[in-house]
């Protein structure tokens, strides 16, 4: 079967779909159940519908659309990835396994392969934190990883809670149905960006990805005492932002101690209190994110960072309560799923290499509930999470090819 990629169109759909956006291109800022991501979704379902797949959406939000099959009740195979994009991002991150896996399903359908099992792709709700200070959300409620009951504990940064910003955006109905039945799906494969410099540096296609670190996030709020940054001297200080600053280093120290470079930290959130540079400040919140593709070393990174918390404390008289947001086990991708992306690279004549994906994906969900793998395509620099992301047209084919032989050879 061959199967014939329309490479031009992908890229055009990426250029739209960056276009609902909350910041000047080249940046994208898709910040889910804002008015761009509500667009955005608008936009990708009527390219679904005209693409002949049925959609529906959960009561959060994910949205899936399907391929039915001959045999009509048989388990899926899965597809897809994200749409909302971080503050300041690109356009390729998510959006094109989303893109991707509908160009890889229009490709089938086109050269007339008949599907035995339903093929549905996926664009899951708000796999970055940015909102709700938790990844992968919709995954994470579709494998049964949160409950409702903790969802509706979620807040976002205006203190406005999961149930009102989704009932706003039009999504109602108890979140205890999102869960999906088991064996729902047959399969799961996730097409994304590698968003590091592996594939393009040692120029193969093709990523097949093995494990994926498991992420793990710690908010850490700090209470010292305020003052005059002129008045008050230096030894009847308390420093709140100190007390963050040690934390920091102590991240990168501990992160670096393991002596294993899957082990990484990072310290992305800072909020001062009161942010004026004539006043010590008084309140730090941080929010910190470990990961390591070895349960065991990450978490006893994040049980260090968590006693030097209380050390700091002591040592410099603050206040200090952290909370870990959540610490997801890594996850191991699923040998029949990746010797289906194997022999689909072979089929193809594209190179490959195996390999981990140190950012996570709703595949680390999903592979909870079907058996899950990845396929990574090169992306410039390794750069993600920035206005300069960029991948290229030929890459992205080639990803929606291997993805669209696996997808056939698994629901066949
Ligand atoms: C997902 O975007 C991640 O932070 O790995
Ligand atoms: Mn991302
Ligand atoms: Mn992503």
């Amino acid at each position: 079967m061959r199967i014939d990629i329309d490479a031009a169109r992908i890229v055009s759909e990426l250029e739209t779909l960056a276009t609902f956006s909350d910041t000047e291109p080249p940046a994208v800022t898709r910040i889910v159940y804002t008015h761009a991501d509500q667009r955005a979704r608008a936009w990708l379902k009527e390219q679904c519908i005209a693409a002949g797949l049925s959609v529906r959406e959960d009561a959060l939000g994910n949205l899936f659309a399907r391929w039915q099959g001959s045999e009509v009740s048989a388990g899926a195979v899965g597809t897809g990835s994200h749409i909302d994009a971080i503050p300041h991002s690109g356009r390729y991150d998510g959006t094109t396994g989303v893109l991707g896996g509908l160009e890889a399903i229009r490709a089938l359908r086109r050269c007339g392969f008949t599907p035995r099992r339903p093929i549905e792709l996926l664009a899951f709700i708000s796999e970055e934190p940015t909102r709700f200070g938790l990844g992968c959300l919709g995954s994470r409620m579709l494998a049964g990883s949160l409950t409702a009951e903790e969802a509706a504990d979620l807040r976002d940064r205006d203190d406005q809670s999961l149930d009102t910003v989704r009932n706003a955006a039009h999504f109602s109905g108890s979140l205890s149905t999102v869960k999906l039945p088991a064996q729902y799906y047959s399969s799961f494969i996730e097409l994304h960006i590698e968003q590091g410099p592996i594939l393009e540096k040692e120029n193969v296609p093709i990523g097949v990805v093995t494990h994926i670190a498991g992420p793990a996030a710690l908010r850490v709020l700090i209470e010292g005492e305020g003052g005059h940054a002129g008045a008050v001297l230096m030894p009847q200080r308390r420093d709140a932002f100190l007390g963050a600053a040690e934390i920091a280093l102590a991240l990168e120290a501990d992160a670096l101690s393991t002596g294993s470079e899957d082990t990484v930290g990072t310290c992305g959130l800072v909020d001062v209190f009161p942010g004026l540079s004539n006043s010590i400040p008084s309140r730090v919140r941080l929010e910190l994110d470990i990961r390591d593709t070895l349960l065991s070393r990450r978490d006893a990174v994040l049980h260090h960072l968590e006693k030097q918390c209380r050390d700091i404390a002591a040592k410099r008289k603050l206040r200090i309560r952290s909370t870990v947001l959540h610490a997801d086990d890594p996850a191991g991708c699923d040998p029949t799923v990746t010797t289906a992306l194997v022999r689909a690279c072979d089929a193809e004549g594209l190179a490959y290499w195996r390999m981990v994906s140190r950012a996570y994906h709703d595949s680390l969900f999903m592979s909870r509930i079907a058996p899950t793998a990845m396929l990574f395509i090169p992306c410039k620099n390794g750069v993600s999470h920035r206005p300069d992301e960029f991948a290229a047209p030929e890459d992205i084919a080639n990803g929606a090819r291997v993805l669209a032989r696996t997808l056939a050879a698994l629901a066949s």
